[in-house]
């Protein structure tokens, strides 16, 4: 590599992303090493991969990174919908994020959200005493009809909201897959776009929905030209909120993961009150050390200078989420489990980047706060729950992405 620069690696290495998942950019960072961004090839692009706090500034700079055009079909198909508020830039996201940040961030909405997670998990475990749970399964059902409840979508039944559960697991597992995960995946977003889509209609000619809930505020939204979401918009975005709160469940098959390997960890949680900082802290260290999202991808606007360099047209950025949350130089043994170094220091708003960076009117996640209040629940009820862990096959492949524990963690309830 010329001096100041990355490494080059000339092939398209789209095939290699597929066959490495998570070791895909870790491995071609160690492989050709360099101070500036490593230059490669992806989908037909040249890319340019970012890794590092003031790489995420950069990134996260809206002049840098264009959003529009930037995922691919199968994935807006599956695990996010088209048109969704990833896709948008300038005024148009700003006026969509509104949306997200006026429900997600206010502190006694999420916690009611918590709580009612806290109440499904107790209710589904309180009726398992003595019997296996396949928690990875469980914790999407719970995670499901908790945010269904909180959100106020209408009144599905129970086989409608665990059909829910399921469909979310779904586009979230078969996003970054060619073959049979691919398909369950499309099915699941066009099943659930169809059925809130209709709801949104019929909640519109009815004037039924309470104007408080996200559902309400979904229906009343104004786009930055004054407009409302069409229905297809509009079941999107429901589901921008219903199918994260519902992949938490790999959190949480990671936390019982954590636990199961460090009983030290998990019985400082289970001794802690219910306002401690330990469990956050673990929260945080659950999101940095396992493996979820791999990396996020935006195109450069052309004529883009980066690090001296003026980036062809075309070029997508990556940035390399997993290889950040496990860089040396920004943790102390970043492969040790260690939620007291979150104790010690709140984690820097470009440092800890499991769910995006920057500021959060950009397109970093709207959803952290939930996901650090309902993961923190979820890691208290369950280090206090009376469990074992038979015999399985824990181990968490990192050439599948999303990838998790094989066996979804069963647990044996105490009686
Ligand atoms: C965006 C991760 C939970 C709603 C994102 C991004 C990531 C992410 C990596 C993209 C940032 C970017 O494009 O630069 C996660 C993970 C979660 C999670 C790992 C844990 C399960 C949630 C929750 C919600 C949520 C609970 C809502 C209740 C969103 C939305 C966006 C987003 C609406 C789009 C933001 C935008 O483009 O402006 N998330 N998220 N997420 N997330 Fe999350």
């Amino acid at each position: 590599a010329a001096a100041g620069t990355g490494g080059t690696v000339t092939a398209d290495k789209t095939l290699a992303l597929l066959l490495k998942g998570y070791a895909w950019l870790p491995g071609l960072r160690r492989d050709h090493p360099g101070d500036g961004p490593l230059r490669t090839r992806l989908m037909g692009r040249p890319v340019r991969v970012l890794h590092g706090p003031e790489a995420v500034a950069f990134f996260y700079d809206e002049r840098h990174a264009r959003r529009h055009g930037a995922l691919p079909g199968p994935v807006l198909d599956t695990l996010f919908g088209r048109g969704a508020v990833h896709t948008l830039d300038g005024t148009d996201h700003r006026a969509r994020k509104t949306l997200f940040l006026e429900r997600l961030t206010e502190p006694a909405a999420v916690g009611a959200l918590a709580e009612r997670v806290r109440e499904e998990f107790r209710a589904v475990v309180g009726g398992r005493r003595g019997q296996e749970v396949h928690l990875f399964d469980e914790a999407a059902l719970v995670l499901a009809r908790a945010v269904s409840d909180w959100a106020g979508l209408p009144g599905g039944d129970r086989a409608a909201t665990d059909r829910l559960a399921r469909d979310c697991v779904a586009m979230v597992d078969g996003f970054a897959t060619p073959g049979p995960r691919h398909l369950r995946a499309r099915r699941a977003r066009a099943r659930q776009e169809e059925l809130l889509s209709r709801a949104v209609i019929q909640a519109r000619e009815s004037g039924a929905a309470a104007a408080d809930t996200p559902f309400g505020a979904v229906l009343s939204h104004r786009e930055a030209d004054g407009s409302l979401l069409d229905p297809h918009t509009a079941a999107v975005e429901l589901l921008n909120i219903v199918r994260p709160t519902v992949a938490i469940a790999w959190f949480t098959a990671f936390a019982a993961h954590a636990m199961s390997r460090r009983p030290d960890v998990r019985r400082r949680l289970a001794q802690e009150g219910d306002r401690g900082a330990y469990a956050v802290s673990f929260a945080h260290e659950v999101r940095r050390f396992y493996p979820f999202v791999p990396f996020l991808g935006a195109l450069a606007p052309d004529g883009l200078v980066l690090d001296g360099e003026r980036l062809p047209h075309g070029t997508m950025l990556l940035l390399d989420v997993f290889g950040q949350n496990h860089d040396p130089e920004l943790w102390e043994e970043p492969y040790r489990f260690d939620p007291e170094r979150f104790l010690r220091a709140a984690p820097h708003r470009d440092d800890l980047i499991p769910q995006g960076g920057g500021p959060r009117e950009g397109h970093r996640c709207p959803g952290e706060d939930v996901t650090v209040a309902v993961l923190s629940v979820l890691a208290r009820e369950l280090a206090r729950l009376d469990f074992a862990v038979p015999d399985q096959d824990l181990r968490i492949p990192l050439n599948r992405i999303p990838t998790r524990p094989r066996s979804g963690v069963r647990l044996v309830v105490g009686a």
